[in-house]
């Protein structure tokens, strides 16, 4: 794991808990632990425990728990940033001044916003007013679109100017470096700048919150580029927007279904129809920042394909197509424009819609009874396996037996992908039935196919086959997962599914003893808790939320933490898992005081300390209560009390 930027971790990793805690708390030993007065409530005899390995101390008089940082933050009266700023100066870790960059930075992001935002009406005024823009409108027009839906999406005309949009920009307050940076306009080589788009039908682009970030300019005839996009910016990135995402989102969830497709104006003439939960993406592939958008509210996912691209699909290697990680199936698609492809989560499902040959969306939706063509292709949607057996089977002449081994060969690669045992097994059928040969004939090839070698993955695999379908007997090893604490463990869980933080057991912000691990739970749920939406929680808006509270320095934790693979759980399984993970968290605990008290204990009686006894019983009996509550075996904890 890159620590790069986590300077909470390198602080830490430099600094150990006995020297900060040391410095306002005489420690004496106990056992492998330290001990000495609680500095949080007034005591004669020490309760306070100091545990170096986990970097944590937890007062067994006052039930007062954290690390380094609850330490300094407690004692000194501090805000976490105070904390932060005194360790690193100790720790020589040097630190970013306090948000500032971030909030500028914002700042500087929400201006480029309001500049896209006024070219969009800019540009819409000059379509829907402008004498110059007569033949922008006939263009429309002749595209089949309406007033209302030019309004909608606020589709407008950038005139054959090369200082039009510059000027009043400029003149509305915008610095040139802004603009550029916007990408409304570019930079000559020869010093200053010009309106990058002219003469085009122009498509604000908006991101998933609604704000104008991009525009697609669409030539009016047969110019080159025939779409001329904004670049890469801040505020623009092609990869994790969709088209029409936030006006298709409510319809998403409403059908659980997306439809996507591959141009702005497929988009804009499908809602048009009343096909509204079509979505676009920007002559890119589809991946996981489109994945993340989509997987918490559709089920299903339609790729509307036309039939060149959905028959590339069969040109793939099985491996390249599929991919099976614990729950999830990561699926590049080829597109036209290179890779598409999507991630398959064991809930959400892949279909793949075939348009008639030559046939865009727009073209078919404006026929006469498209729409009704349309609704009656998405039903027709074939799941992605069984597309791709189809493209398969029409390839190979399935009369000769060399012809039905090489397609039960190719067919196994992709089969072999499916992690899910059941599905397999329906697959091997379906298989066999399409190049009908025995289903023991594709069992065996199957077999046969390697598994290809997997790519790098960005996420972590899920560190617990999720309730809902492990992997069978019998079945290829999964990576091993990273460790990771039970503190995170839980985290992970919570950030994936912000509803655990209201659902009843959910945790206290005390099971997390390590700070930034309670402050990010802290903030989750706070965003949580604002969220008017409890039966259909937006889990991607929370954690944004909940992120843009928290200092910077907590961010890369965040984000390591947040993007840990967690399986897809249904409504009844997350309680369960909810309830496992902190269990195991609390075991954790428990097992660490209960270890310590015991040894205190046997100190105490040893030396006669009745004090301390006297102290330490009702403790013992306590944690011992909660223990057994949680361990069906309590006599584990003081076998291993060494570990
Ligand atoms: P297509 O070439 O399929 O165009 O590009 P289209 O959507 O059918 O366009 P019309 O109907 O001729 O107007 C699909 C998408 O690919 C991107 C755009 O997002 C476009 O909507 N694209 C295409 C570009 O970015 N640049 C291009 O030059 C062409
Ligand atoms: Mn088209």
């Amino acid at each position: 794991m890159p620590m790069g930027d986590d300077v909470i971790a390198e602080i830490k990793q430099r600094l150990d808990i006995e020297s900060v805690v040391g410095e306002s708390v005489r420690l004496s030993r106990a056992g492998r632990n330290l001990k000495g007065l609680c500095p949080f409530h007034s005591e004669k005899t020490p309760s306070f425990v100091v545990y170096p390995k986990d970097g944590s101390y937890h007062c067994f008089g006052c039930g007062a728990n954290g690390d380094i940082f609850n330490f300094l933050m407690k004692t000194e009266g501090l805000d976490f940033r105070g904390a932060l700023e005194k360790l690193a100066a100790k720790a020589g870790v040097e630190i970013k001044p306090r948000d500032e960059q971030a909030a500028a930075e914002d700042r500087a992001r929400e201006r480029l916003k309001e500049a896209c935002a006024a070219a969009a009406s800019f540009y819409q005024n000059l379509l829907l007013n402008h004498p110059a823009a007569g033949p922008a409108r006939a263009y429309a027009e002749k595209r089949g679109l309406t007033q209302s839906t030019i309004e909608t999406f606020q589709v407008g005309f950038a005139p054959d100017s090369f200082d039009a949009l510059g000027n009043y920009l400029l003149g509305r307050g915008y610095s040139a470096a802004e603009l550029v940076e916007a990408g409304l306009v570019a930079e000559r080589e020869s010093g200053g700048h010009y309106d990058r788009f002219r003469n085009r039908l122009v498509f604000p682009i908006r991101d998933a919150k609604g704000a104008v970030v991009g525009f697609g300019g669409r030539a009016l005839g047969d110019n080159t580029p025939k779409y001329l996009n904004s670049p890469q910016s801040s505020i623009f990135d092609k990869s994790s927007i969709l088209y029409g995402f936030d006006l298709a989102r409510p319809h998403i969830q409403r059908s659980g279904q997306v439809v996507i497709v591959e141009g702005y104006m497929d988009v804009v003439i499908a809602h048009q129809a009343g096909q509204n939960n079509v979505v676009g993406t920007i002559g890119t592939a589809l991946t996981d920042h489109h994945a993340e958008l989509l997987k918490r509210i559709a089920k299903r996912v339609i790729l509307s394909l036309d039939p060149d691209t959905a028959g590339d699909l069969a040109a793939l290697k099985g491996s390249e197509v599929l991919q099976e990680h614990a729950d999830k199936i990561v699926v590049p698609i080829r597109g036209e424009r290179g890779m598409l492809g999507v991630e398959r989560r064991s809930q959400v499902e892949i279909r793949i819609m075939q348009l008639p040959r030559g046939t865009d969306p727009d073209e078919l939706l404006l026929s006469d009874g498209g729409p009704a063509k349309w609704d009656a292709l998405r039903e027709e949607a074939l799941p992605l396996v069984d597309h791709v057996i189809n493209v398969v089977a029409a390839k190979y002449d399935l009369s000769s037996a060399r012809g039905k081994s090489d397609a039960v060969g190719e067919l196994a690669l992709f089969v072999r992908e499916i992690g899910e045992p059941v599905q397999r097994a329906h697959y091997v059928q379906r298989v066999a039935a399409a190049i009908r040969v025995p289903e023991d004939a594709v069992q065996e090839a199957v077999g046969r196919a390697r598994p290809q070698q997997r790519r790098p993955e960005r996420r972590t695999p899920a560190p617990q086959p999720g309730p809902a379908g492990g992997p069978a007997p019998g079945e290829a090893p999964k990576p091993q997962p990273d460790p990771v604490t039970p503190e995170e463990h839980l985290l992970s869980l919570v950030l994936s599914y912000p509803q655990t933080t209201w659902m009843a057991g959910a945790p206290e912000s005390e099971d997390f003893t390590r700070l930034e691990n309670r402050l990010i739970y802290e903030a989750l749920a706070h965003a949580a808790s604002e969220t008017t939406d409890r039966t259909t929680p937006n889990a991607d808006e929370i954690r944004q939320a909940a992120l843009d509270s928290l200092d910077d320095a907590l961010r890369p934790h965040f984000t390591r933490i947040a993007s840990r693979h967690e399986p897809d759980l249904f409504r009844f399984a997350l309680p369960y898992e909810l309830e496992n993970r902190l269990k195991r968290l609390r075991q954790h605990n428990d097992r660490m005081w209960l270890q310590q008290c015991q040894l205190m204990m046997q100190e105490a009686q040893e030396s006669g300390d009745n004090d301390t006894i006297n102290k330490l019983m009702p403790l013992l009996a306590r944690s011992l209560a909660r223990f057994r509550h949680y361990n069906p075996k309590p006599s584990t904890v003081f076998r291993d009390s060494r570990d």
